[in-house]
């Protein structure tokens, strides 16, 4: 099987995970929109870092999100890691044929939302991570972003627009959220830069409006 043989066959099985009963798409906030993006970003990057291992990048981004359906919150990362564990040692020999390590793409999922506590460092800093996470981390970010983050604020609280405005300050916090590979920077800063600007009119609007 070749990898692109073996990116597609991973992508039939983890399909399921991301569609609900009817077969749809449930959100485009976690689902398979999410996946098709973060995976559309994720070759983007590869372009720009042919030194990364290829394989390893896109099969973690398919199936870092697997267990959203079924946890909204970071914890979603265990689950997903769980179900990928089930049908992945199924193609050991073929992850091995195109130089795949099976368990770094397990640990890329498992801790693709949580690095600061992945007890393996070298995985956690390694180019491949670093690409999936800046993968990730772009479609916080940029208009899409902007539609995005008040959806899943409000699966949380209904006060959406201060809640959103709070965690887009959080978000777009210089300190926070760095993309940590050269090319996820390069594709991703601009969208970052974007959903700055952003924060900085909502907040103005709000101050010149909110009057007692
Ligand atoms: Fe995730
Ligand atoms: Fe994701």
């Amino acid at each position: 099987m070749t990898l692109d043989q073996l990116i597609e066959e991973i992508k039939l099985k983890a399909k399921p995970f991301y569609m609900n009963e009817e077969g749809v798409a449930f959100d485009d906030i976690h689902d398979w929109n999410h996946m098709r993006r973060v995976y559309g970003a994720a070759k983007k990057m590869l372009e720009l870092a042919p030194e990364a291992n290829r394989g390893e990048v896109l099969l973690a981004a398919i199936l870092h999100d697997i267990g959203r359906a079924n946890d909204r919150q970071a914890s979603h990362a265990e689950i997903s890691y769980n179900l990928a564990k089930e049908f992945l040692p199924e193609y050991q020999t073929e992850f091995l044929a195109n130089n795949i390590d099976l368990e770094k793409v397990l640990k890329m999922v498992r801790y693709h939302s949580i690095a600061h506590i992945c007890p393996d460092k070298a995985i956690a800093e390694s180019l491949e991570f670093n690409i999936l996470t800046d993968a990730d981390k772009v479609d916080m970010f940029g208009a899409l972003g902007m539609v995005r983050v008040p959806i899943a604020e409000a699966y949380k609280q209904p006060q959406v627009v201060y809640h959103t405005y709070e965690h887009l300050a959080k978000m777009t916090d210089p300190n926070n959220f760095q993309f940590r590979s050269e090319a996820g920077r390069k594709i991703g800063q601009k969208y970052k830069d974007y959903s700055e600007k952003f924060v900085k009119d909502l907040e103005a609007q709000q101050q010149e409006f909110e009057l007692d």
